[in-house]
């Protein structure tokens, strides 16, 4: 029951009508017996909403496109995660202080993982953007060689440069994408509504790959369909999703959620469209 006890967690972005996150934290405040409820916010002005929430006492909020570089400014501290990252998709309310870290990459090393050891293997990196930069973050810290592959060879070239990476690339180069083991893409290129396009040509996918696509509508993108085709091994988006809710419930509500009833929740939803 809501009553003046009720704690407020919510999602920023804009546009916001995609986002899973209250279904999947309700259903959990739910299962958990939480006095807690999860709202969605479309949001523009950064500033005031932060302001305001704040003021509102509000206990978790996530962040998602297009704040997450942004919302770092209005907060009072930002953890060296985030920093490192160059993005906030949670802020958490700890002892008065409204601090920014980061979920997203803890989710991206976890699908992956689900299908291949990491350490050591070569990666081809599609893409230099923010989800690059938290991707780059987590595969550093699991000692994979990183080849950046971007349109923008500069950008590619700019990222390498910030986290000490292997290599800076462009698309079309499909030779240098067939010699690594794990493809990863990062760019928007397949998602809804452009979902019948690739970032890289199917000449650059073997059977040997792992391919591990970030976006997440639709499940199976173009990307992934030419990896099946092929034969390789593939993670899904919202296995990424999955972990990095979990990882954000858990910092909002200090309880490890139970897994099988998010996995549920996400699966219903994905059916759904
Ligand atoms: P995000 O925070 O989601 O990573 P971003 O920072 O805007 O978003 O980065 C988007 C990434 O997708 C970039 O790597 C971008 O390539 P450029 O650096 O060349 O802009 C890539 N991207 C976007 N649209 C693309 C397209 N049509 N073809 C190839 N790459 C594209």
């Amino acid at each position: 029951m809501i009553d003046t006890k009720t704690k407020l967690c919510c999602v920023i972005g804009h546009p916001i009508q995609q986002s899973i996150s209250p279904v999947v934290h309700n259903t959990l405040y739910a299962r958990h017996g939480l006095n807690f409820v999860f709202l969605a916010f479309d949001i523009t002005n950064v500033k005031s909403v932060l302001l305001g929430l704040k003021h509102m006492n509000v206990s978790g909020i996530s962040v998602t496109i297009p704040h997450k570089q942004i919302v770092g400014q209005y907060l009072d501290e930002i953890d060296d995660v985030a920093k490192e990252i160059g993005a906030i998709n949670t802020i958490v309310h700890r002892n008065g202080k409204y601090v920014g870290t980061n979920t997203d990459w803890i989710g991206a090393v976890s699908a992956l993982k689900e299908k291949t050891p990491i350490t050591g293997k070569r990666i081809a990196l599609l893409g230099a953007g923010g989800a690059a930069r938290a991707v780059s973050y987590a595969l550093k810290r699991e000692n994979a060689q990183i080849y950046v592959f971007n349109r923008t060879k500069d950008t590619a070239l700019k990222l390498v440069d910030d986290f000490h990476l292997d290599g800076a690339y462009t698309l079309k180069d499909s030779q240098s994408i067939r010699e690594c083991d794990i493809i990863i893409n990062t760019t928007s290129v397949g998602m809804i509504p452009n979902s019948e396009v690739c970032p890289i040509s199917t000449e650059a996918i073997t059977n040997n790959h792992v391919v591990f696509d970030i976006i997440n509508i639709p499940k199976k993108t173009k990307l992934l369909q030419m990896a099946i085709e092929k034969g390789a091994t593939v993670v899904y988006g919202h296995r990424m999703l999955l972990y990095g809710s979990a990882k954000q419930f858990e910092l909002f509500t200090n309880v490890k959620p139970d897994f099988l009833v998010m996995e549920k929740t996400l699966q219903t939803l994905f059916e759904k469209g």
